[in-house]
């Protein structure tokens, strides 16, 4: 079972299209379908699950639907949090809070807060985040913090990424068809498996995550050595 499944949650628009209907509903859909998702994720021991709600790209999209976005985000929180909690979920937040509503970064700080003992499942969101934008944050504040040409290891870098502590991604899901990572966990995914489908992410069922874990365990990762071992210290 991968330890680690990361989702790009992609495809509400065209969804939403095809039905002619708003793009934002397609938002609704697909916010809604994380609930379900998450409980699958759960039962199959699945122990960290991320998903990708919106990029620091999406920004560039109509206001809109960025602030239809930000709304349903917010309502989901209010929602979703209580049943998250009961089900023993710690909810995390990937991205930077900056610049999003105060009213919104309290009901996300509240969340995590209120989960963060919990141990069945770690759900993280990725908001407002971006690879690139991960990377330089943590390059600023190794410069902040004065660190030595020499300290700058692997195991640093992950300490000042947003996933600090997280285990590296195993797999990673993308629908609705495109073959690209749009700026996701770019020093995370270095040898995480992908699994790219079709589906638009409000269709993508339990029986398909399923199904692309399947599909995940019948790969051979190699992580650059010759056998299906994972690296460890003293290779390094
Ligand atoms: C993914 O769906 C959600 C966000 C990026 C916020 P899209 O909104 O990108 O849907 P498509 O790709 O236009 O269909
Ligand atoms: C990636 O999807 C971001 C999320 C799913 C949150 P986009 O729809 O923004 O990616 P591009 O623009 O097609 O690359
Ligand atoms: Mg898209």
């Amino acid at each position: 079972m991968p330890r680690h499944v990361a989702i790009i949650m992609d495809g509400n628009g065209r969804w939403a299209t095809r039905r002619g209907l708003p793009r934002i509903a397609g938002h609704q859909a697909g916010t809604e379908n994380i609930r379900r998702i998450t409980y699958k994720a759960a039962e199959l021991g699945i122990q960290y699950l991320t998903l990708w709600a919106f990029s620091t790209e999406n920004w560039r999209r109509p206001r809109e639907e960025v602030e239809g976005i930000l709304q349903i985000l917010s309502e989901a929180i209010v929602r979703e949090t209580g049943e998250l909690h009961r089900n023993g979920a710690q909810l995390r937040h990937i991205g930077s809070l900056e610049g999003l509503d105060p009213e919104l970064q309290r009901q996300i700080r509240d969340a995590i807060e209120l989960t963060k003992k919990n141990d069945r499942i770690v759900l993280t969101i990725a908001f407002n985040y971006g690879g690139r934008a991960e990377l330089i944050q943590a390059i600023r504040r190794m410069i902040e913090d004065r660190i030595p040409p020499e300290q700058v290891t692997e195991e640093l870098v992950d300490s000042y990424l947003y996933t600090a502590g997280m285990p590296e991604p195993d797999l990673i899901i993308r629908t609705s068809g495109e073959l690209r990572t749009s700026n996701f966990l770019l020093w995370q995914a270095a040898y995480a498996e992908y699994y790219f489908t079709p589906t638009l992410w409000p269709d993508f069922t339990p029986e398909e995550l399923e199904q692309a874990i399947t599909d995940y365990q019948q790969r051979e990762r190699r992580f650059g050595g010759l056998c299906a071992s994972p690296p460890s210290d003293s290779d390094r």
